[in-house]
């Protein structure tokens, strides 16, 4: 069994889907630090939910990140789309020559024990392009381990898993899905014009998930 750290039973449900292992929702809603990155974001909340819960968690953190405005809203995501809107966000994108942008998910996972790096890339045919995507908006890639000071003097290890799913800001199309969907596409589609399943297949959190559980599959505890 492992614990889901969320406010999103939506979340849950879907990393059920690729978790072997039972995953129980945890309502708990940690504080966010304002930081850069969205695995620094994940990495905080992986540790501040296993201090809150003290068994085995993970978190995520997602968000859109525009190459042109230097990876913007980024971390910022849910806060700009509250204030500014998702239509405001395509605009100022369109004012660009250069339109790519990424979806990306973080997931952290923090069980109070040390992990060594991954030698091998965890998801090996998706590595080429999440790597263009990573490199294009300067981002942190996948499979670090972050070290972090819980306040007692011991390092709390947070494995982190990146999914990226490359594509372009449009003008809004489309009527399903939620956030910034109807202005992101994909493969010639927004992420509003797709359904759900479509959107799971290409989606960063399913890329994310997909990750965590085949290396979470593979180590004994
Ligand atoms: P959170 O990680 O679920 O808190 O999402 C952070 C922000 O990113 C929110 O503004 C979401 O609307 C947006 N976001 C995350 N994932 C998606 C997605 O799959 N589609 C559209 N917006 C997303």
């Amino acid at each position: 069994m492992v614990t889901f750290v969320t406010t999103n039973p939506g979340k849950v449900h879907e990393a059920q889907e690729y978790l072997d292992t039972p995953v129980e929702q945890l309502d708990f809603d940690y504080l966010e630090p304002q930081a850069d990155s969205l695995a620094a974001v994940a990495a905080h909340g992986a540790r501040e939910a296993y201090r809150h819960a003290d068994e085995p968690v993970f978190v995520d953190d997602s968000g859109l990140t525009v190459d042109a405005l230097g990876g913007f809203p980024g971390p910022y995501s849910a806060y700009v789309e509250d204030r500014v809107g998702v239509e405001r966000v395509s605009r100022l994108a369109r004012e660009e020559t250069d339109r790519s942008a990424a979806f990306r998910c973080v997931v952290a996972y923090c069980d109070g024990t040390g992990f060594a790096a991954t030698p091998e890339p965890v998801d090996r045919e998706r590595r080429g392009q999440d790597q263009a995507a990573d490199e294009r908006a300067g981002a942190t890639t996948d499979e670090q381990v972050h070290e972090g000071n819980d306040g007692s003097g011991a390092a709390l290890s947070v494995k982190l898993f990146e999914g990226v799913v490359p594509g372009t800001v449009v003008e809004p199309r489309g009527e399903g899905g939620f956030g910034y969907d109807p202005i992101f596409e994909h493969a010639g589609q927004t992420f509003a014009e797709m359904d759900t399943e479509e959107k799971n297949a290409v989606s960063h959190r399913g890329r994310a998930l997909a990750k965590f559980a085949e290396w979470y599959a593979s180590v004994d505890r």
